[in-house]
């Protein structure tokens, strides 16, 4: 009896504790509006001590989630409009701020005043953010599922500091990729994942491995994380570099590429492959904003007189394959119902330098089907034909020489490239260049010879 009375105590206690916490901190929705700006502090507080990560986290785009002019663009000429066109869409629009804006959603100041106009929605994911998340009200996290209590205590990576602003102490939550999960893992209104970078990594062989995105994202080196502490071995380093930097596109991709002849004579067909090997990137690539990104291969044979062939990759007869294959067809017209532009008929789909040429990608449909770059308005997924942590892809090209191709050597080049913004998309909005540009990824080469039998 007594100890069936301690047990319903325990569990009373127990419940109690979890509704209590499940009031006190709000995750996802119920953020809007949970607290206000001036519950956290300035990055430039922090920045005064820890002046090192604060000039390395100023470079990095989760600094400038708000400001950064095509996240503006795409909120407030497509988002924006089309919450307010579509009642449906209206939370959505507001959600974005949870993971562009967490300072302004939480103050419930939704839209945020435009970037640039002095309010502290600019300050994007701030030092504070971060290091004031305590949990994930989601198992696994996403839309912005992270609770937070702002105030006194910076929770970090390490026991046993002392600050003499803060109060700080380590926590399994702030080292976990969880943390990072909990924005970059997205479901839209059609329960579909448009954003999976910590569900491609937790499948993939790096989280087997126990290598968390702060490893390769905040890699360790020695030194001090504040101008006032020792040294340790492994500070993390505040550098989140991504797709916007060329530095980490670069070998992301490994390239080999070899022919199936060495000697051939002109007019017969031969085969050329090209191995696509993903030794670098910890959840697919392209990840994240995977309806605007292009990941594209491009083939070119150079005979010995310096004419340029280029070779259209071989079909292999998946379902949806055309939508890896590079082509002008018009697509995107879901962006003129948002902008309120009658008839508008689309703009081509991949504006590459070439049509067909691989794209590696996953297309998103909107609900009429046609390609979108609006995840928020994806009803539908194409074949996903992203290449996997640590998978390799085979594409083959299959040319038939011309019969007067001069005799002497044929160089053949494989290049990877790789475009964060699809560039008709971008012109047509205004989004400045340097977020169109082609980023350089890997290339390859291999020869063979024509000879006269
Ligand atoms: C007056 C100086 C000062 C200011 C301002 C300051 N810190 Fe600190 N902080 C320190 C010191 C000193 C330590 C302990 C460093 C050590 O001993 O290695 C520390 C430690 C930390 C840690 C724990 C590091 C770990 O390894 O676990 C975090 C997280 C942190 N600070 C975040 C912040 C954030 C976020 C802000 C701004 C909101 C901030 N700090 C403002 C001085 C400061
Ligand atoms: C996107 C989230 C995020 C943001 C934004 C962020 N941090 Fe951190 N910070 C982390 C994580 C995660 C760690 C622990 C890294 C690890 O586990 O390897 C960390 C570690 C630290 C440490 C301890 C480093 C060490 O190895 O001892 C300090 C100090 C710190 N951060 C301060 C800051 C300051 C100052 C800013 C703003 C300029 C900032 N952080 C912005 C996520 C963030
Ligand atoms: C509060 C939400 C939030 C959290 C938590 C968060 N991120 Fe982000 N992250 C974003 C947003 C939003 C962007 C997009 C910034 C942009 O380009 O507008 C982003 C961008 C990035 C990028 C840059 C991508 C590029 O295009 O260059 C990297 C890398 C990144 N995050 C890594 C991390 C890691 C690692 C963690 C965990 C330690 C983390 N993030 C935690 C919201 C978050
Ligand atoms: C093994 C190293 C490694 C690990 C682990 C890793 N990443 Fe990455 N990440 C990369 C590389 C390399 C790139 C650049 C290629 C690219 O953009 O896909 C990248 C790119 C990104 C981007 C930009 C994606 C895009 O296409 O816009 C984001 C965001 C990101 N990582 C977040 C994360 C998060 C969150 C985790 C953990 C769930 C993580 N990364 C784990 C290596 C890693
Ligand atoms: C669950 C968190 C989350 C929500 C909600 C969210 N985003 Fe993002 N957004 C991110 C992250 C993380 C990235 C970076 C992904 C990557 O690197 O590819 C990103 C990237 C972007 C980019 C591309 C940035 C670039 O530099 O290329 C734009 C534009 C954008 N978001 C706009 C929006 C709009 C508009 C909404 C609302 C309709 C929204 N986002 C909702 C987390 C979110």
């Amino acid at each position: 009896m007594m100890t069936s009375i301690r047990a319903l105590g325990m569990v009373l206690f127990l419940l109690f504790a979890v509704v209590a916490n499940a009031q006190e901190r709000p995750w996802g929705d119920a953020l809007k509006g949970s607290g206000n700006y001036d519950d956290f502090e300035k990055p430039q507080r922090c920045a005064s001590c820890h002046k090192d990560f604060a000039r390395q986290y100023e470079q990095a785009m989760m600094s400038q989630a708000y400001t950064h002019s095509w996240d503006e663009i795409e909120y407030f000429k497509l988002a924006v409009p089309h919450g307010k066109k579509d009642p449906k869409f209206d939370p959505v629009q507001e959600g974005c701020n949870g993971c562009h804006a967490p300072l302004a959603f939480i103050a419930g100041d939704v839209p945020p005043p435009k970037p640039f106009t002095g309010s502290r929605a600019d300050e994007s994911v701030s030092c504070d953010i971060c290091h004031t998340i305590t949990g994930s009200g989601e198992e696994p996290p996403f839309n912005f599922s992270y609770t937070i209590e702002a105030g006194k205590t910076k929770l970090g990576n390490r026991d046993g500091l002392v600050s003499p602003h803060h109060e700080t102490r380590k926590h399994d939550f702030t080292v976990s990729p969880e943390l990072c999960g909990s924005c970059h893992n997205e479901k839209n209104p059609w329960d579909l994942w448009v954003k999976s970078t910590h569900l491609e990594w937790k499948e993939g062989p790096y989280s087997k491995e126990g290598q968390r995105c702060q490893d390769c994202h905040m890699p360790a080196a020695p030194g001090r994380n504040s101008m006032m502490s020792k040294e340790h071995a492994d500070i993390a380093q505040h550098l989140f570099t991504g797709a916007h930097s060329p530095a980490r596109l670069a070998g992301a991709v490994e390239l080999s590429v070899f022919p199936d002849i060495r000697e051939i004579v002109p007019g017969e067909t031969m085969k050329i492959t090209v191995a696509c090997f993903n030794h670098k990137v910890g959840h697919k690539i392209p990840s994240g904003s995977v309806e605007e990104r292009q990941l594209w291969l491009t083939v070119t044979a150079i005979d010995a007189e310096g004419k340029v062939y280029h070779l259209p990759v071989d079909k292999k007869g998946f379902e949806g394959e055309e939508y890896t294959i590079s082509s002008n067809e018009l697509a995107f017209q879901d962006m003129g119902y948002m902008m309120d532009i009658p008839d508008f008929k689309g703009l081509p789909r991949d504006a590459l330098p070439y049509e067909g040429d691989r794209v590696f990608r996953m297309a998103y449909f909107d609900p009429e089907d046609r390609m979108t770059i609006a995840q928020w308005n994806t009803a539908r997924f194409g074949t996903d034909y992203r290449i996997g942590p640590r998978e390799t892809k085979l594409e083959t090209y299959t040319w038939k020489l011309p019969d007067n191709l001069p005799l002497g050597k044929v160089r053949v080049v494989a290049e990877m490239q790789y475009r964060r913004l699809i560039k008709s998309v971008g012109e047509y909005l205004g989004v400045p260049a340097e977020e169109m540009k082609a980023e350089f990824i890997n290339r390859a080469e291999t020869q063979f010879e024509t000879v006269d039998y």
